[in-house]
């Protein structure tokens, strides 16, 4: 699975349709679907207006493109949950026809799309999936989710299932509010195991993330922004494409100032993700728009290379253990000591880098351990653990 992320309109839906066409040029089984409610994949692919649904549609020899249908996905998966609170609005006296549009919850259609992903993947059906994500901070926002929820599911919710069955029959009848019925304690736990398997398949060994940029300032910034993050929640970068180059030949006075400054970024791409391929595309003429132009297009981001060669490297998140404790370590390019924060809370880990926080579940044999020190050293968090002594003598 390739997930192609970046900011807004630097070309993500057409590296992202550029590649997986000359994935299936190659002989690969090959599906490209995008999570963005705002579907240009048809765009991308020139393909009329309703040609390509909610359900893959083949446009050439092995490719295949899908638009997922959040709003149907809704209804059949949120059924359950969005009755429970339509019914508490109900109560409240809202009208049914806003109480519909609240339990609409922004990002759920992104969220329903990494579900489709998840089918399809377990489908078999696919050498490859290309998923062509929205914009960057959504994206890395619904992709912590399901971590985020994990702890009130796995903590909260048992002993609320277990209050409310045994409140219910008080309740209902004093407040004249619906209980949840166990449908939808069972709906958001259904919901809850899917979204993690998304999460596992996104973050284990098949998946990685390439991030678009253009080369300009702004979007390096949040381009750098993207990569510590992502790596932060355990997604894999395997690479960078720089889009629509200028090029330097023939320049009049305008273009050759654009191509001295583009290539004073370049160098700043360069220095930001050193140690990961950096692939060029240059600003077409027109509009790179229908499988041949996008092909042609991949060909030249990934000259000779493999387009699906496999993300070099374990992943951003291991451990490893030694006789007297164990050493944590999670990458976090391009982040000093100062911007990270550490701390512990019974079984969990809280990494915080800037606004963004990471509950890392320890294993059980971490987390009978006790923190000896932490450091952070050429872009990796290092967390130090040892057997505590006060464990062992059973106090
Ligand atoms: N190398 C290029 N040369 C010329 N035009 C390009 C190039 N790459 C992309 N474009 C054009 O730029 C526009 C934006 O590209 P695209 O839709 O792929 O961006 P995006 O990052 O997916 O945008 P969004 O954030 O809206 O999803 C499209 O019209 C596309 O055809
Ligand atoms: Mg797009």
């Amino acid at each position: 699975m390739l997930l192609f992320t970046g900011k807004g309109g630097v070309g993500k839906s057409t590296v992202a349709a550029g590649t997986a066409a000359l994935a299936a040029a190659g002989g690969q089984r090959t599906l490209v679907l995008s999570t963005d409610a705002a579907h240009s994949l048809a765009d991308a692919f020139g393909c009329a207006p309703g040609f390509i649904g909610a359900e893959p549609t083949e446009v050439a020899d092995r490719l295949f493109v899908q638009q997922v249908d959040a709003q149907l996905r809704f209804e059949q998966s949120w059924a359950d949950i969005q009755r429970y609170l339509l019914s508490i609005l109900d109560v409240a006296g809202l009208d049914p026809v806003a109480a519909e549009e609240l339990t609409v919850i922004p990002g759920a259609e992104e969220v329903l799309a990494l579900l489709e992903l998840r089918l399809q993947a377990l489908s078999g059906a696919w050498d490859v999936i290309v998923v062509d994500c929205a914009p960057t901070a959504e994206t890395l926002r619904l992709l912590a989710l399901p971590e985020a929820l994990g702890w009130y599911m796995h903590r909260v919710l048992p002993v609320e299932r277990r209050v409310i069955k045994a409140l219910r029959p008080v309740l209902s009848r004093a407040a004249g509010v619906p209980m949840p019925g166990d449908t939808v304690f069972d709906a958001l736990e259904r919901l809850h195991a899917e979204l993690e398997e998304v999460r596992a398949l996104l973050s284990g060994p098949d998946a990685s993330v390439r991030i678009v940029l253009t080369p300009e300032n702004v979007v390096l910034a949040e381009a750098r922004r993207a990569y510590t993050t992502l790596s932060l929640f355990g997604y894999r970068v395997d690479g960078v494409v720089a889009n629509r180059i200028f090029p330097a030949e023939g320049a009049d006075d305008w273009r050759a100032g654009w191509v001295m400054a583009q290539d004073e970024v370049l160098e700043r791409v360069a220095e930001s993700f050193a140690g990961l391929p950096i692939r060029r595309s240059a600003y077409r003429p027109r509009e790179p728009v229908g499988v041949e132009a996008l092909t042609a297009l991949a060909r030249e981001v990934y000259d000779e290379d493999d387009p699906l060669a496999a993300a070099k490297g374990r992943g951003p998140f291991r451990i490893s253990s030694g006789e007297h404790g164990a050493v944590l370590r999670l990458s976090l390019p391009l982040v000093s000591r100062a911007e990270v924060d550490l701390a512990r809370n019974g079984d969990d880990l809280v990494v915080t880098v800037g606004s963004y926080r990471r509950l890392i579940t320890l294993p059980s044999g971490l987390a009978r351990y006790r923190i000896a020190g932490a450091r952070v050293e050429q872009g990796e968090l290092q967390v130090r653990f040892v057997e505590d002594p006060v464990d062992e003598t059973g106090r």
